[in-house]
């Protein structure tokens, strides 16, 4: 049994605790600064709680940790615990910047740990069939991917680290654009983004913004300083052409955009709703445009998803290897690469080159 570590105890380490759990894996502790939080955390899932990081990296009873905290101290925790001889699950956005990804992963070559990004989008049924199919070739060449993740009312607590760019390095983009960018060019293996147009903007304010829940609560007066939609095209060098629409709040009514992908080849087309259990496959047949509905196994897509992210990191950490499906640091790094292109084609206000 794989025993781990919790460096943070936020809304997300709540979510990994439970797959954890399921997987089989044992937690072993917990550490946040914030000690009510931690204790909290330590009483629903049965594991101790520690005062300070460098307790946590110092036990032999944990072969890796899961680093679930603000995005501004990704790169400094994740290197801390690959230097301290620990495997490391990495949540989302890899960094603050490419540097920082530079630096995590000559960390994790140095010490000969794994390094896993916790892209889990990739691990949601849907994402893992419509692989396959792609895979099989049945879709031909890919010439397109329309890639989308619309909220109706969905900023993460709205004035917090989440909005506040020197703690997040961004705002919608590098929070849930990182998931699609990622699942977009892996899922179709297009991993050589060339040129990128893109533009950021703000469309709700703390004042016209009516609150609902989501990660966290918003914080009065606080700072909302980052984007809240984005709109990008980017060519691959293979010509392949991705569109990625992603925003944090919206006039959509509820449910008209599944997130997903939209994929089409020259063979085929396949319409992916990340979370459902059934896919759409567009083809021909003698000239006549057909349709078939696939379907795939699910029993709770998002937790599915993260229980898969998780028995990948334990097989990971048994043999030294990450499974093929998994975010390596250079996945992360491409996806910092893509993000940070797109934000400078938004300041410049023309195509960039990636
Ligand atoms: N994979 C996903 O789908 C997904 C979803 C949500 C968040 N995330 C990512 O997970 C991370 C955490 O997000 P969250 O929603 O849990 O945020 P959160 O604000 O709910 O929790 C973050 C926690 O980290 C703690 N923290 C701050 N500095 C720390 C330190 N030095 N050591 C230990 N703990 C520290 C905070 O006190 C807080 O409790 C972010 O990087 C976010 O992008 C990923």
């Amino acid at each position: 049994m794989t025993s781990l570590g919790l460096i943070g105890a936020g809304m997300i380490a709540n979510i990994h605790a439970d797959a954890i759990k399921r997987v089989g894996s044992k937690i072993v502790a917990v550490h946040d600064p914030r000690m009510s939080r931690a204790e909290e955390f330590g009483m629903k899932h049965n594991c101790e709680v520690l005062e300070t990081v460098d307790s946590l990296l110092a036990r032999d009873d944990i072969d890796g940790v899961i680093v679930a905290v603000p995005n501004n101290m990704h790169a400094e925790l994740a290197i801390a615990s690959l230097k301290a001889g620990k495997h490391v699950l990495l949540e989302k956005p890899m960094a603050m910047n490419l540097q920082q990804c530079d630096e995590i992963i000559s960390a994790r070559d140095k010490f000969g740990k794994v390094l896993q990004m916790g892209f889990v989008c990739r691990y949601s049924p849907a994402a893992l069939r419509a692989k396959q199919i792609i895979e099989s070739g049945e879709l031909g060449e890919v010439l397109h991917v329309q890639a989308t993740l619309l909220r109706q009312r969905g900023i993460p607590g709205l004035g917090g680290w989440f909005t506040t760019k020197a703690k997040s390095g961004g705002g919608c983009l590098i929070d849930i654009g990182v998931h699609l960018i990622d699942l977009a060019m892996s899922i179709t293996n297009k991993k050589s983004p060339a040129r990128v147009f893109g533009k950021c903007s703000q469309a709700f304010t703390s004042q016209t913004y009516a609150y609902e829940e989501m990660w966290s609560t918003p914080i009065e007066g606080g700072t909302f300083d980052v984007e809240d939609r984005v709109r990008a095209l980017l060519t691959d060098a293979s010509g392949t052409t991705f569109q990625f629409d992603v925003a944090w709040a919206t006039h959509l009514p509820e449910n008209t955009l599944k997130d997903g992908l939209l994929i089409e080849g020259t063979e085929g087309a396949l319409v992916v709703d990340l979370w459902a259990d059934e896919m759409i496959l567009g083809f021909s047949e003698n000239g006549k445009p057909m349709q078939e509905t696939i379907t795939c196994k699910v029993t709770e897509a998002w937790d599915d998803a993260f229980q898969g992210e998780h028995r990948a990191f334990a097989s990971a950490m048994a043999t030294n290897n990450l499974d093929s499906n998994a975010g390596t640091g250079e996945d992360g790094r491409l996806v910092q690469h893509v993000v940070e292109s797109i934000y400078s084609s938004a300041d410049l206000g023309q195509e960039v080159k990636i």
